[in-house]
């Protein structure tokens, strides 16, 4: 049986659709002093799968999906697997000044103490908040539904490009599947929503041999250049790699990422820096959630 949390209602029926299983209807709201309620209305059979991302409002999200772990076990499932596609505090997977908590650490554990068998997530920001885990757990990739997406929407052989270092083994993964050239930008965070963004030297970073799979910045003349990122928040990222490769003579600038927080008028901001196309995954849903995740879910869950 598929449970879905109230902000994965939609993956959650499609992944239960794949996999040719029952989707449980729910009831969840919120009372007027702001607790949150959730029933689960059918019976709870031995092995339940619960999906549910912890994105805005998080607390809420999160509130719920202990309710639905700690239910379904009260009521009788002794396999629990989790599905937590858009994991919410993971950016905090240790203390970057003195005294911070380190939310993603607590997250897991209050994820498992509720009855959590097996934790499945995708594409985390950072791999290691895993460890916190004493339960089994995956990190599943969505570029393959993002490459089939640009091969679908792109005629001309693209150039993926990260925004980011970090972002890079996205890019690869991408240029690989569509058989194409990868580069990626240089970034320095000043504030919470304010990036420095730079073409990056690749020749520093990459030996000959690898550097002769990739692509140099100045290649993306004249080329569809689509983005790759994990997340999309305030859009700085991105805004700033746009006007990068505007520069750079890109014929027209895509831009895909696998969550889409978007938070401060991101979508906005980044049509108005001349982007052509945004598309992301459901993970979390927005008007920008064109790929879905399921099937990569439902492969897991298999
Ligand atoms: C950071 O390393 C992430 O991969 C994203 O690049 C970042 O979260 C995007 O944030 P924003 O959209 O606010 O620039």
């Amino acid at each position: 049986m598929i449970i879905a949390g109230s902000a994965s209602q939609n993956l959650g029926a499609k992944v239960a659709k794949l996999l040719n299983k029952k989707f449980a209807a729910i009831d969840t709201w919120k009372f007027p002093d702001g607790e949150r309620y959730t029933r689960i209305k059918d019976s709870i059979p031995n092995e339940v799968i619960i999906i549910q991302s912890t994105n805005y409002p998080q607390d809420e999200n999160l509130m719920e999906l202990l309710f639905l772990i700690s239910n379904a076990k009260d009521l009788g499932a002794s396999k629990i697997t989790v599905v937590n596609p858009y994991m919410g505090y993971a950016r905090q997977e240790k203390r970057f000044k003195e005294g911070e908590s380190i939310s993603a650490k607590t997250i897991a554990q209050l994820i498992q103490n509720a009855g959590a068998t097996k934790f499945i997530t995708i594409n985390i920001h950072e791999e290691s908040v895993l460890d916190f885990f004493d339960i089994e757990s995956m990190n599943l990739s969505a570029m393959e539904p993002i490459a089939n997406y640009i091969s679908g929407i792109i005629e001309d052989e693209p150039v993926i490009i990260a925004p980011d270092k970090g972002a890079f083994p996205f890019a690869e993964e991408i240029a690989k599947i569509l058989d194409c050239t990868c580069t990626y930008l240089s970034k320095v965070r000043l504030a919470p929503d304010k990036v420095e963004t730079c073409i990056v030297d690749l020749r520093c970073d990459l030996s000959k041999e690898e550097l002769e799979k990739h692509t140099n910045i100045d290649s993306v003349k004249g080329k569809e250049a689509i983005i790759i990122d994990d997340i999309i928040a305030t859009g700085g990222t991105i805004v700033n790699a746009i006007a990068i490769l505007k520069e750079q003579g890109a014929k027209n600038v895509n831009v895909c990422c696998v969550h889409p927080i978007l938070v401060k008028g991101a979508t906005i901001r980044i049509y108005a820096s001349g982007c052509k196309n945004i598309a992301s995954c459901d993970t979390i849903s927005s008007d920008t959630s064109l790929i879905s995740v399921a099937e990569t879910i439902a492969n897991a869950l298999k």
